[in-house]
């Protein structure tokens, strides 16, 4: 069976198609000939995995699903949050979203933050949720070169280095992104298709 992702990153659906059962097949929205961005208006992780996961079952009918993910900072309030890739400006700059974090974390003790990825999915036409959280705190300075975003300034709970000095191996079995992938992962193994 196929099963429709709302994203157009080549790299994300490569990795999930992986996970997968083999008798899944992923398809992305450009391999649906679908090129503009769903626009992500929601004001929440959840909200913004819905708003994609329906557009797409919308037009499908199709089993579907959508992912968001964000950086949730205590001593901000949740900042940066469903902004996260947006942080510093619409460019999504990765070094400067990070330089941001750290100018708002200035004389602020409490390093405190966690990752979640919600995931949104139509299966049989009946939607379900996954969610995964990493707790952990941000660096004061940047660590490692490995992985993406913010992955240098943070260090997952119970460990002395930061995400973008672990393997992505590592990484994934911990992740936000990780985990909530095994539960979406569990749920479509134990359904018959
Ligand atoms: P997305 O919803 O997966 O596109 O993630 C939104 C933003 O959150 C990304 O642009 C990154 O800034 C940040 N982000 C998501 N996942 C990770 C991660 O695993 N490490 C570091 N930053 C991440």
């Amino acid at each position: 069976m196929e099963l429709l992702f709302a994203s157009h990153n080549i790299n994300k659906i490569a990795e999930i198609q992986q996970m997968l059962p083999s008798g899944i097949r992923l398809k992305g929205l450009s391999d649906l000939g679908w090129e503009t961005p769903i626009p992500e208006t929601g004001e929440t992780l959840e909200a913004n995995a819905w708003i994609k996961a329906e557009a797409l079952f919308q037009k499908t009918a199709a089993n579907c699903f959508a992912d968001d993910t964000g950086l949730v900072v205590e001593a901000l309030d949740g900042a940066p949050g469903v902004y996260s890739a947006r942080y510093a400006g619409p460019e999504k700059d990765a070094s400067l979203n990070m330089a941001k974090l750290h100018k708002e974390l200035q004389n602020k003790t409490n390093r405190k933050a966690k990752f979640v990825t919600v995931i949104a999915c139509f299966w049989a036409g009946e939607k379900h949720q996954f969610i995964g959280e990493v707790h952990g705190e941000i660096l004061e300075e940047a660590q490692g070169n490995k992985g993406f975003g913010y992955d240098p300034i943070f260090m997952p709970e119970g460990y002395r280095i930061s995400f973008a000095e672990m393997e992505a191996s590592e990484k994934n079995k911990i992740s936000h992104r990780g985990r909530a992938f095994q539960a979406f992962l569990e749920f479509i193994n134990s359904q018959t298709f």
